[in-house]
């Protein structure tokens, strides 16, 4: 294989195969239990792109069928040929002797064995007819059979997997990274109010299992005494259309006038807000720096969904291109990177920017009729819903 494509294979493949910790699962669980002990409560719930021999979601779910009052739980797998061919060999540890071109399906709902209880020993597999494709013919069908579908879908299908979902008007849990908030198939769900962030994870990284032979690059990595590969990721966050109750809280929150006395971002205090230059909102830089007295648009950082209250704020769009809010379109810029080195561009389109006043020192601006300008991160605008 050449190099670069064993490369790009590595690459999608360090995307695609994290598994997902029991403890993050059952964090996450508790607080939909918590809200409402009968969530799962006669529900048939659904674990695609799982490898159910050793997937915490699947063995979550069976250890704690009873618990949840499921009716039933079927788990399943993607054929080990089909991630051989298509991420390499990276990932030959598939087990045993077993039909590797087929996925497997894995269902749970009596007591097989007699014990008087339903749990991982009564689960049965089953070969599937396919390689177990969330998109194939029979993957869907169990989806349409389930009331709630929970996994960690692979980051490169992430789109495709919640649109997957919600064309069929499904319940989901499922855990990805927050950049995917930015996409034209994930964000409309979020400004709707069909979809919105869980409970458990909003800052910090979280550890993921990865495979033997991953190559282990990540800032933070640990391997176990078995010699099970750990990474810790950053910006992971759970999406979600389960009521956890956490997500009404309005935030508490200073004037204006305030903000600009006493902010504890150097950004805010004494400075006050800047108006984008190709959008009709003021920069809010941080969530914690929303005025409390301003009715216009604001732009916030995506991390605002992580105290995201609908009953308080109302999302009016995202400042990306797709979602076509800007008031508008710069001709081609010049960007000057930090060491000086100049090149025609058109990105400034992409994101609201703000004019400044000189050239900024040791970051990258952009030059539009020679006045300079700073692009800035993906913004979400937001107005206040309630009378102020
Ligand atoms: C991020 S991993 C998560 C695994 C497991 N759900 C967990 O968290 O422990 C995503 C899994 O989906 C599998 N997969 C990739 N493409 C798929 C597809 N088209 N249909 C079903 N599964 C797929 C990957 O091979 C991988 O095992």
């Amino acid at each position: 294989m050449a190099d670069s494509t064993a490369l790009r294979k590595a690459k999608t493949a360090k995307q695609d195969e994290f598994y997902t910790q029991y403890a993050d699962i059952q964090a996450e669980i508790n607080a939909y239990l918590e809200y409402d002990p009968d969530t799962f409560k006669g529900k048939t719930v659904l674990l695609p792109c799982d490898d159910p021999e050793w997937s915490n979601f699947t063995r979550f779910f069976a250890e704690n069928f009873s618990a949840l009052g499921l009716k039933k739980l079927i788990s399943t797998s993607y054929a080990p040929d089909t991630k051989r061919e298509k991420y390499g060999v990276l990932f030959d540890w598939a087990a045993g002797d077993i039909d590797k071109s087929r996925g497997r399906i894995f269902v749970l709902d009596r007591d097989v064995t007699g014990d008087g209880k339903i749990n991982y020993d009564d689960i049965k597999w089953q070969y599937l007819r396919g390689d177990g494709d969330f998109r194939s013919e029979e993957v869907c069908r169990l989806r349409d059979e389930a009331d709630i579908i929970v996994t960690n879908p692979p980051f490169s299908l992430f789109r495709e997997f919640l649109t997957w979902i919600v064309t069929a008007g499904k319940s989901f849990l499922i855990i990805g990274n927050m950049n995917a908030i930015t996409y034209k198939e994930v964000f409309p769900l979020i400004m709707s109010n069909r979809m919105w962030l869980g409970e458990s994870i909003h800052s910090g990284d979280r550890e993921f299992g990865v495979p033997k032979e991953y190559p282990l690059e990540a800032a933070g990595w640990r391997v176990d005494e078995k010699g099970n590969r750990f990474i810790r990721v950053k910006g992971v966050r759970w999406f979600t259309n389960l009521e956890h109750g956490r997500r009404h809280q309005p935030l508490q929150l200073m004037t204006m006038a305030d903000n600009k006395k006493y902010s504890r971002h150097k950004e805010v205090k004494c400075v006050g807000y800047n108006k984008y230059d190709n959008y009709d909102a003021i920069e809010v830089p941080f969530t914690d720096a929303i005025p409390s007295d301003y009715s216009g648009i604001m732009g916030v950082p995506i991390s605002f969904l992580d105290k995201y209250c609908p009953e308080q704020f109302e999302i009016v769009g995202i400042t990306k291109t797709w979602f076509g809010a800007a008031n508008k379109v710069y001709p081609e810029q010049i960007e000057v990177s930090p060491n000086g080195k100049r090149k025609r561009v058109t990105k400034l389109n992409d994101g609201a920017s703000l004019k400044l006043t000189k050239e900024p020192d040791g970051e990258t601006y952009y030059l539009v009729d020679e006045a300079p300008y700073t692009q800035l991160y993906a913004r979400i605008l937001i107005r206040y819903r309630m009378e102020k």
